[in-house]
């Protein structure tokens, strides 16, 4: 596994050489799904239970107006057809919010599609993948969106606990190969709130 992570690390950063040299700043298309690395053999139900959110990279993440963005988690459930409930829960203001969303397994190994898509209205399309996972302490899952024919890209770096994994600097490497910059790449608050049941 830790090899596997360093060639992932190493990979990512030549792509991010060789983007240096080519010398066409944010011009980077969000890469199709199939150019982002995958792990090699997925197992659905070691990934199962609770991650905290320990990092988020995109365009909808902005370093200053979120400075103030709380940790908060997502927890796995697997079904028997082997799709995912994934249920966040986020303290906001006194209250604790929960909801759930429905990933199934698409055609290739450990990519989702987002289940009843037709209820979130503007959403043509939803993937998540799992780029790298080690099941007990980190995960690293990029996101795909289409909504009102745009595409947005989304980074989640996961933690079995609220401590950030030495995978920080994957995660951050991943992101900016991606074309995201530093003020796209956030780091929530830990607290206590809600995300400790
Ligand atoms: C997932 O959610 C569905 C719909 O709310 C529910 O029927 C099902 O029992 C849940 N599965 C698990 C494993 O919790």
């Amino acid at each position: 596994m830790a090899l596997g992570l360093l060639w992932l690390g190493l990979v990512l950063l030549g792509a991010l050489q060789t983007e240096a040299q080519d010398s066409t700043p944010n011009l980077i298309p969000a890469p199709p799904l199939l150019w982002v690395p995958v792990e090699p053999v997925f197992q659905e139900q070691l990934f199962q239970g609770k991650w905290y959110v320990l990092g988020l990279a995109g365009k909808e993440f902005d370093k200053e107006k979120d400075s103030q963005l709380k940790m908060y988690t997502d927890t796995f459930e697997l079904n028997e057809d082997n799709s995912y409930n994934v249920t966040s829960a986020l303290a906001w203001d006194q209250r604790c919010d929960h909801w759930t969303k429905i990933f199934t397994p698409n055609l290739h190994l450990d990519q989702y599609t987002l289940g009843n898509i037709e209820r979130y209205t503007g959403i043509q399309s939803y993937t998540a993948q799992v780029v790298t996972t080690d099941y007990n302490q980190f995960a690293i899952l990029y996101f795909k969106k289409v909504y009102d024919n745009q595409e947005n890209i989304k980074v989640i770096l996961y933690g079995r606990t609220k401590e950030l994994p030495p995978v920080k600097a994957i995660f951050i490497i991943f992101a900016k190969f991606l074309g995201l910059t530093d003020e796209h790449i956030i780091f929530p608050i830990p607290n206590d709130q809600c995300i400790d049941e």
